[in-house]
């Protein structure tokens, strides 16, 4: 049941690009809608808010960007840009360093006079369903203040959760991972080739980080394996640099590969993705994150028995603004009684056939 109220209280979970385009839709109709913006941090830009730390910050939680010192984006300006806001004064290029586009974000905000509804340095510690006989259901958020860690909860209408999914490392189960006693670290936590100076290094998983550190890193180290199980990538690459199978096994000082090939290394670094981390959604919601599957989510956003709950940026191979775009009006659409879902059935029926198509039509890469 869709909120019935005239003014509908929304709140958003994270001010990076997603719920900063949710504040961006939401403060265009006063009328209709009274919202909130819940930030962990003390600023907007989520993980292009880069950090020279690793680990946790200053108030004890872990540290989100995923940012590293040279990174450019893999998207040309032109294309990643939200639909109604394009990159201005970025001196013609089109891959822009991580700087230009956390100006772009901070931009945005001012544009859309975001900040004063940005509740800084607020940790979400808990959102749990209240439900009602006969009325639409309304949600208790439940937050700490990461300085004074006085907690508080308010009540909402709607939930538009965009907390990312680039900040919680996932390192596959390698048998040896612990017993490695060179540098081993994860992408989350790569900042600059120089830490690598000399060493012969092994890069783990081929996705954008994995390509991206093997190739700066090899700027500064001695050799670099690019391991990883997908087809061989075409791209040229450095003299210094070669691409063999994935790790099948770690020990003191070495990795044996898929295939039995060994490797004596100083330094591993695991680029092998991240976690969809949710810790605040109640076990109420009864939200289930498996092998890169999120259930049950219709349209890869509305969670089916609680649909003014949705969650943001979820499909991985996208381009990311103009899709939080699309996202935001549909979801205000909804609440509004704009737009209306199929019934619960339908929605998983839909959602089922999504992850077992007909045909076998799932994309091969
Ligand atoms: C290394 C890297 C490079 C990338 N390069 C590109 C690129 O070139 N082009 C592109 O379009 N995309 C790129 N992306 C994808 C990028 O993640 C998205 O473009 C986008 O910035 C994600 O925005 P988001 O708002 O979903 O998440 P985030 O930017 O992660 O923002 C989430 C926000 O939620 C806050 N938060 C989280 N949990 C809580 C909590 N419990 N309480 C309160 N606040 C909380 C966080 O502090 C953060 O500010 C890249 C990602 C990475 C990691
Ligand atoms: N320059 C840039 O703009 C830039 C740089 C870095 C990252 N990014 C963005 O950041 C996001 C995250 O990228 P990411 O590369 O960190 O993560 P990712 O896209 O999830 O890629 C992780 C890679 O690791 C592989 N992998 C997982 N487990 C493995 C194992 N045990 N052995 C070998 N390989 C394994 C995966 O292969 P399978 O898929 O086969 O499991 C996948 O290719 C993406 O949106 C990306 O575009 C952008």
């Amino acid at each position: 049941m869709v909120p019935t109220k005239s003014r509908i209280k929304v709140a958003v979970i994270g001010a990076g690009a997603a719920g900063l385009c949710a504040g961006r839709h939401l403060v265009a109709e006063p009328a209709r809608f009274q919202f909130d913006i819940y930030e962990q941090q003390d600023d907007v830009g989520g993980t292009w808010r880069y950090s020279t730390h690793v680990g946790k910050d200053e108030y004890g939680l872990p540290v989100h960007s995923s940012m590293y010192k040279n990174l450019r984006t893999n998207l040309p300006k032109e294309v990643m840009a939200f639909p109604d806001f394009p990159f201005e004064n970025c001196d013609g290029h089109s891959f822009l360093h991580h700087t230009e586009v956390l100006h772009y974000l901070e931009e945005y905000a001012k544009n859309y006079d975001l900040y004063k509804y940005i509740k800084f340095h607020k940790f979400i510690d808990n959102i749990r369903p209240l439900k009602q006989e006969d009325a639409p259901i309304e949600y208790a958020v439940s937050f700490s203040d990461v300085v004074t860690k006085e907690k508080e909860t308010y009540i909402y209408d709607a939930v538009m959760v965009c907390n990312g999914h680039y900040s919680v490392p996932y390192f596959p189960e390698i048998p040896g991972l612990n017993d490695f006693k060179g540098l081993l670290i994860h992408s989350h936590d790569y900042r600059e080739p120089e830490d690598f100076k000399n060493m012969k290094v092994v890069v783990l998983g081929a996705g954008a980080s994995g390509i991206d550190i093997a190739i700066e890193v090899s700027r500064v180290a001695k050799e670099v394996i690019l391991s990883h199980n997908t087809p061989p990538k075409t791209c040229p690459l450095p003299d210094n640099t070669k691409q063999e199978k994935g790790i099948e096994s770690m020990s003191k000082s070495s990795v044996t590969l898929i295939g039995g090939k060994h490797y004596e290394c100083d330094a591993i670094i695991i680029c092998t993705g991240y976690l969809y981390h949710y810790p605040f959604l109640d076990a109420s919601f009864n939200v289930k994150i498996g092998d890169q599957h999120i259930s049950p989510l219709f349209l890869h956003m509305f969670l089916i028995d609680y649909p003014t709950l949705a969650i943001w940026a979820v499909p991985k191979l996208i381009v990311p603004f103009p899709i939080y775009d699309q996202q935001a009006k549909v979801f205000l659409k909804f609440l509004k009684g704009k737009v209306e879902l199929p019934t619960p059935e339908t929605m998983r029926a839909e959602t089922e056939r999504d992850f077992h198509p007909p045909f076998g039509s799932r994309l091969q890469t």
